[in-house]
């Protein structure tokens, strides 16, 4: 087993890594006999492992309700999270109930807000199922829901007190899910770590076929960075924001395509692309660094360009609405070498054309 330490000093919280912790009663600590927990989870993944959970929890004498929510991004919404806090009014839930997100990014976000709101805060324990959740999103406190106008627009930043990564949880997950959070991966080696950009050159081939070693090893080194980085700059105060690298042109094609549709680390690997390509033209990456990286996205099974129904105009209102914005000053992430970034300013009218 893995253990790696989120230092954020009363709030440090442990990410605990290996196969089968949904059979290992020990994983849910501090859980104990007489809490109260609810599971929060969604369709497909409460077929396949909601029962295995819920078995291990009442064997531990915790008391266990669950909210069970439909699959897919559409439903991070206002609606879908009502229906947690009806789920733990109805049940008595009080203050010292942990909710448990049990699936991928969108149940980590919306079981993580309610977490964070519910009462004023109760405790929060992410079970993250997906690579995408078990690489970034259970990882650093950022919870929201979308809004019809906006990605992730209303949330809060909401520790966890752990996050138990099951790596077994990845052999169920359809081909199309794994390869949107090998986007996240590979986001990782442009921003901060080209020998992991290399490494990902030479076993995307083995991740891909679920090699376990491979895959136990590259989720380890992702919640590496992560942890640190969540560790130094909690509030993407400075590096963190780096994290958001091809995220302002994705969350702009996840909300003009329709949520859902085009999956989140889709998205993002076009965004990188547009960023990639931006930095490129404005003569800071090489472009045989953007061949790598494009080629990298092919062998992923990612798109390495946006919708073609969306022009430049489409992506602007989201651009301008983006949380990095400040005083109306728009912030790219560009990378200038691979292994390294930087965000650059722009006013709306001097975005450098990207399409
Ligand atoms: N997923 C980006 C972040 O946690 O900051």
């Amino acid at each position: 087993m893995d253990k790696i330490s989120v230092t954020l000093g009363e709030r440090s919280y442990p990410i605990i890594i290996a196969n089968g912790l949904l059979h290992d009663p020990t994983s849910f600590w501090p859980l104990s006999r007489g809490d109260k927990a609810m599971v929060v989870t969604s369709d497909c993944l409460a077929s396949l492992y909601l029962g295995i959970l819920y078995e291990l929890l009442t064997e531990l004498g915790v008391i266990v309700d669950q909210c069970i929510l439909p699959d897919g991004e559409q439903y991070k919404s206002l609606a879908m999270l009502d229906k947690i806090f009806t789920t733990l009014l109805q049940k008595n839930h009080n203050r010292d109930t942990t909710i448990i997100a049990l699936g991928g990014g969108v149940i980590g976000d919306i079981a993580g807000f309610a977490a964070a709101s519910y009462q004023r805060g109760v405790r929060l324990i992410q079970v993250p199922t997906t690579l995408l959740s078990q690489v970034d999103s259970s990882i650093g406190g950022k919870t929201a829901i979308n809004h019809p106008l906006g990605k992730n627009m209303i949330g809060a930043i909401y520790q966890p007190n752990s996050v138990v990564i099951d790596i077994n949880c990845l052999t169920t997950l359809p081909r199309r899910e794994f390869s949107s959070g090998l986007a996240e991966v590979i986001k990782y080696g442009i921003v901060f770590d080209a020998n992991l950009f290399a490494w990902l050159e030479l076993n995307i081939d083995a991740l891909r076929a679920l090699e376990q070693h491979t895959l136990a090893w590259c989720i380890r080194r992702c919640c590496e960075l992560k942890a640190e980085i969540i560790a130094s700059d909690e509030c993407e105060k400075g590096q963190r924001v780096l994290l958001n690298f091809g995220h302002t042109y994705g969350h702009a094609i996840e909300t003009n395509m329709g949520y859902g549709n085009w999956l989140h680390g889709e998205a993002v690997a076009a965004g990188m692309m547009i960023a990639v390509q931006t930095s490129c033209s404005l003569g800071y990456l090489t472009n045989t660094d953007a061949e790598r990286v494009r080629m990298l996205l092919l062998r992923a099974g990612l798109p390495i360009q946006g919708p073609t129904e969306m022009s430049l105009e489409d992506y602007l209102p989201y651009i301008i609405r983006d949380k990095k914005v400040i005083a109306g000053q728009l912030r790219l992430i560009l990378p200038l070498t691979l292994g390294s970034a930087e965000v650059r300013t722009y006013v709306a009218n001097e975005l450098p054309n990207f399409t």
